[in-house]
């Protein structure tokens, strides 16, 4: 009988989709959530909370390997640091980590602590995978909604670029990792097929969504939005997406909020 795979974060808009493929290659998946487990038929539940440490044993329990989708703007670091020792004292399964590109270099405070999970999760003794990847579609849409909520203008920031990405397609590339069965460290960053300007997004979603609003490009202040200027969070070398932010708008997603 093959070792479960533990999805944490597995009812996000990322780890929804990792639990659908990891389902679909017939593994034994279970999810770890806050939430009570639904009454429709799916993986096997744990209600449990990362950052108080709830739930994990019985998560963890026989666990292969833990794909860990679950974020908050905070307390991630702590969360991490306690589904790691959790999994130390369960038999240590292969951790498969999703990260952002540029962690490492643009000064954001979610990102930095991104960064420092990333460090807790090499030095765990643990075996170990970690994907970096660029912004999803829904997250870009969802800022594009925000910032075109009052007409007559849509105030986006200057000089900015963003590579966003389908989740599918990171959701497929993360489940691969996660069968593979053996850790492989760092493996290639993955971006969105296109690098494309605020004004550009601003542009396809005013169109993709009917909305008529004068984009005004704004330069914002501080080291963050200094960082997303200098491009830290782009790769266009490693542009392995396919769905572009035009096909999703056109897909009738909603953005995520
Ligand atoms: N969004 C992007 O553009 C993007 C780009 C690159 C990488 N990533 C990374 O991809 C990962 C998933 O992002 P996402 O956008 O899918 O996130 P999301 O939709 O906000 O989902 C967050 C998940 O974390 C779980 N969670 C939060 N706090 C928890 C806690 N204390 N204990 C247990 N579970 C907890 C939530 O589960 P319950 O509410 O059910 O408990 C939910 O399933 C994150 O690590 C993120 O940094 C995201």
């Amino acid at each position: 009988m093959p070792h479960p795979t533990l999805v944490t974060g597995g009812t996000g808009t990322l780890g929804r989709h990792v639990v659908t493929r990891l389902r679909a290659a017939a593994q034994d998946v279970h999810v770890l959530s806050r939430r009570p487990a639904p009454p429709t038929p799916g993986p096997t539940w744990h209600t449990g909370d990362l950052r108080r440490g709830t739930g994990l044993r019985d998560a963890l329990n026989g666990a292969g390997t833990v794909v860990h989708c679950a974020t908050a703007m905070r307390g991630d670091i702590e969360a991490a640091q306690r589904l790691i020792a959790a999994a130390r004292r369960a038999g240590a399964p292969h951790l498969v980590y999703i990260s952002i590109v540029g962690v490492d270099v643009v000064p954001f405070s979610y990102y930095r602590s991104k960064l420092q999970v990333e460090r807790l999760v090499e030095a765990s003794g643990l075996p170990w995978t970690i994907l970096r990847t660029t912004q999803f579609h829904n997250l870009v849409a969802s800022a594009a909604d925000a910032l075109s909520k009052a007409p007559p203008l849509m105030a986006v920031p200057a000089g900015t670029r963003f590579q966003p990405i389908e989740v599918e397609e990171v959701a497929d590339r993360l489940a691969e990792l996660a069968l593979a069965g053996k850790p492989a460290e760092r493996v290639p960053d993955m971006g969105g097929p296109e690098v494309l300007t605020t004004r550009e997004i601003a542009e396809r979603y005013l169109r993709a969504t009917g909305r008529r609003r004068k984009v005004v490009e704004v330069p914002l202040p501080g080291a963050a939005a200094r960082g997303f200027r200098a491009g830290g969070h782009l790769t266009p070398g490693n542009a392995a997406g396919r769905r572009t932010f035009e096909e999703f708008l056109a897909r009738g997603k909603q953005p995520h909020v």
